[in-house]
């Protein structure tokens, strides 16, 4: 029996090698005036800069632009909407890495509110949005969050009294992605691991999720069929092979799809805070906390005998087989998926957390703060703690 169950919007979708050349075409019908975000150098460096706005030219399109560096704050978000409130953006491009979509989106909206975006937060602000939106067409230049898929915006304020939330509202789902794997042969070996990282983390955690569906499921798994054998040669030998790019790009598209319709767990449950209190790279904390993440649940899931938790664990044990698990031992498929996960921290030179600063004395705060969000087993306080000092 299937049980009830939604799935939100999708943006139209446009894939592959030089589809980025449409994106005239495709953002003219949204209106003349169009506000380009992009990061601070990296589209200027790669070549693909000129191209676009000769396109957007030719389309009579009127370009402004906004270059962000960085996760988005409160205060880059809050700058960009008094800079072009008045302008009458009719369309914003976000073209970029997941910060950038997350720049954008976050633009987009309240190009449309009154206020601080800090007041629409989810768990910050007391405001929720109306839901009003600049339309989006979001272009990933990097495979990893599924920014331009998802429906939330994360911000950031890291330090003391630091956060990393969201910006939330079904509306906000781009209406367009262009996922051209051109755009993606430029990002270094270092930035391809950790976005990877951070799609396969959201592909597990939405597909052990409780709240996955069966269209959840079938998405989930054929992200990972893609994304799982062609991550470690995008880092290396494969680096401008488009097939290999396309195929990670597409993972991680999915991925940004399932984690809006199924959700994540206790690795996306304790980098959230993790993020707010330590500058780390997002994708960095999710790889590290992975493998720890999969083997506690497992072992926890493992020692209870119910259809749900049986059920999870086949999914782990699925998951191992796109590893190359032998399908006669659904424990040792769990299994062999944790050797490999940490085997690919090593294979994919992902520093350790304590390299961006965690310590033992960071570990109290970051229990406290961390969720299970909806893990299929919550992990208990100390296992967490363990998670973390783990790789520190
Ligand atoms: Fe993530």
């Amino acid at each position: 029996m299937i049980s009830a169950f939604t799935f939100a919007a999708m943006p139209r979708l446009i894939a592959g090698p030089g589809t980025i050349g449409r994106l005239g075409k495709l953002a003219a019908p949204f209106g003349r005036n169009a506000l380009l975000v992009t990061g601070s150098k990296a589209l200027e460096r790669s070549g693909h800069l000129s191209p676009i706005l000769e396109d957007l030219k030719s389309e009579g399109m009127h370009v402004f632009r906004y270059r962000i560096a960085g996760e988005p704050s409160p205060v880059m978000v809050d700058q960009a909407v008094s800079d072009f409130k008045r302008k009458a953006v009719d369309v914003v491009l976000a073209v970029g890495g997941g910060s950038v979509l997350d720049a954008g989106k976050a633009i987009a909206a309240m190009l449309k509110e009154n206020g601080s975006v800090v007041d629409f937060l989810e768990g910050v602000g007391n405001r929720t949005p109306s839901g009003q939106s600049v339309p989006v067409v979001a272009v990933p230049t990097t495979s990893g969050t599924g920014s331009e898929a998802t429906k939330n915006a994360v911000i950031s304020r890291v330090g003391s009294g630091g956060f990393k939330k969201s910006l939330r509202h079904d509306n906000y789902i781009p209406r367009l992605a262009i996922l051209d794997p051109t755009l993606c042969t430029s990002a270094p070996a270092s930035v391809t691991a950790a976005c990877g990282m951070d799609a396969l983390t959201q592909l597990i955690e939405s597909y052990v999720s409780t709240h996955a569906s069966p269209l959840t499921d079938i998405m989930a798994i054929d992200g990972m069929r893609y994304l799982i054998p062609e991550l470690p040669d995008a880092c290396g030998k494969g680096a401008s092979d488009l097939g290999c790019r396309g195929a990670v790009a597409y993972g991680a598209f999915l991925s940004g799809v399932t984690l809006a319709n199924a959700g994540l767990g206790v690795v996306h449950g304790v980098a959230g805070p993790l993020g707010g209190l330590l500058s780390i790279p997002h994708g960095v904390a999710c790889a590290n906390l992975l493998p720890f993440a999969v083997r506690a649940t497992v072992d926890n899931l493992s020692g209870i005998n119910t259809a749900p938790s049986n059920a999870a664990i086949d999914k782990f044990a699925r998951i191992g087989r796109l590893f190359g698990a032998k399908p006669d031992n659904r424990l040792g498929g769990c299994l062999h998926l944790v050797d490999c996960l940490y085997q690919w921290l090593d294979q994919l030179d992902i520093p350790r957390l304590g390299r961006f600063g965690l310590t033992a004395a960071h570990v109290d705060f970051l229990v406290r703060a961390a969720s299970n969000k909806n893990n299929p087993w919550p992990l208990s306080d100390s296992q967490i703690g363990q998670m973390i000092q783990d790789r520190c």
